[in-house]
């Protein structure tokens, strides 16, 4: 019975991930944890599929190093909740080298990555890319810098499976879309939204008018989230399979993009300002966003003007098959704009 340790449960990703691999045929082989940081959750989590299942929720936080540590001692983690946290990727990899010591064989670690920060410029949405990143090109990746967003996290991940202690397997989504569906989502514990579309959607409400970072001209890979859990899913089931594909590669070679298809940022506002101005809300023609609007949208800084273009080489040949294209992106959004005028 593999022992499956999975973080990020309530998360769109994670929790699309552990709604397959609850309904997987092998389930009843399974022994899965879950880390939750909201003890209520954990509880629900508990009564929900602790019966029927071989589950367990647990309640802590990547700050729980030790804790972390305990149960990334598995056969198998996935990491599917912050992609930058150096310090909780060094204890999940902790605990994988103690199972590896206690039992000889090398665990597997599924991580999740960001991959427009990783692979992101600075072009402020003025210029497309001519710059395309193949994960079956290592010497490419190699070319990326330690400097950039989550790369120290891979880069500890790519050691640790080069020292043979674990097998490392980096999963990269580009902006993921679509509405989560699934056991964790019907049992009202999974965020079932993701991250950039449903961003944009919620400042162009805010200011009455869909929007781009400069002229929209940056390039993003998409995928919607059924297949990005599939991608994961794949890479779980090779794992048994005797004769893998040759392309089915971990550690230094062990990076998986997910994508299906790709978009300017101009067609994403494009979209949302059409279905805005639908309901009366602006005009169909998205509008740059001021130096005042960047400034108090996104004090931070934000990648929605950066190129971050990849093709998903690796996974196709491994055997996953995305269904959903860009044009099914772009219709996505007529959704996500009902959903948060509803919210
Ligand atoms: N959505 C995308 O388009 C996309 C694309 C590529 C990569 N990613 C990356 O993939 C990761 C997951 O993304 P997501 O879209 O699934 O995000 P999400 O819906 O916000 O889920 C994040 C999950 O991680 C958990 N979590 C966050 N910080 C934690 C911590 N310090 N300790 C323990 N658990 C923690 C959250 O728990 P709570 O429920 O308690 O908050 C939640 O379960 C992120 O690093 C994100 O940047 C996302």
């Amino acid at each position: 019975m593999p022992q499956i340790f999975l973080t990020g449960a309530t998360g769109y990703i994670g929790g699309a991930v552990l709604g397959l691999l609850l309904e997987h045929p092998l389930e009843h082989t399974f022994d899965i944890t879950v880390l939750v940081r909201n003890s209520e959750k954990a509880s629900l989590f508990n009564r929900t599929f602790g019966q029927k299942h071989n589950f367990t929720a647990v309640v802590g936080s990547y700050s729980d190093l030790k804790l972390l540590r305990k149960l990334s001692d598995a056969d198998i983690v996935f990491a599917c909740a912050d992609s930058d946290d150096l310090p909780a990727a060094k204890a999940i990899l902790s605990g994988m080298r103690d199972r590896h010591s206690n039992t000889g064989v090398a665990p597997v670690l599924i991580h999740t990555v960001s991959y427009p920060g990783v692979l992101s410029d600075n072009e402020n949405g003025m210029h497309s890319s001519p710059t395309i990143y193949s994960d079956l090109n290592i010497r490419q990746l190699e070319t990326l810098s330690p400097e950039q967003p989550h790369r120290n996290v891979d880069l500890a991940l790519v050691e640790a499976d080069s020292q043979g202690y674990v097998k490392t397997y980096i999963v990269l989504p580009s902006t993921i879309y679509g509405f989560a569906s699934g056991p964790i989502v019907e049992a009202g514990l999974q965020n079932y939204r993701s991250q950039q579309i449903p961003t944009l959607v919620d400042l162009s409400l805010r200011r009455g008018q869909g929007g781009m970072v400069g002229k929209g001209k940056n390039w993003w890979g998409n995928v919607h989230i059924d297949d990005v859990a599939d991608l994961y899913i794949q890479i779980f089931d090779l794992l048994t399979e005797n004769h893998p594909p040759p392309d089915f590669a971990h550690g230094r070679a062990g990076f998986y993009f997910a994508e299906n298809g790709e978009h300017t940022l101009f067609q994403v506002g494009e979209a949302i300002a059409k279905v805005l101005s639908s309901v009366g809300k602006g005009t169909p023609s998205p509008t740059t966003f001021t130096e005042k609007e960047l400034r108090l949208y996104f004090p931070n800084g934000t990648s929605l003007g950066t190129n971050s273009r990849c093709r998903a080489e690796r996974g196709h040949k491994i055997g996953w098959r995305p269904t959903m294209k860009t044009q099914d992106m772009l219709h996505s959004i007529k959704a996500e704009v009902e959903a948060s005028l509803s919210r």
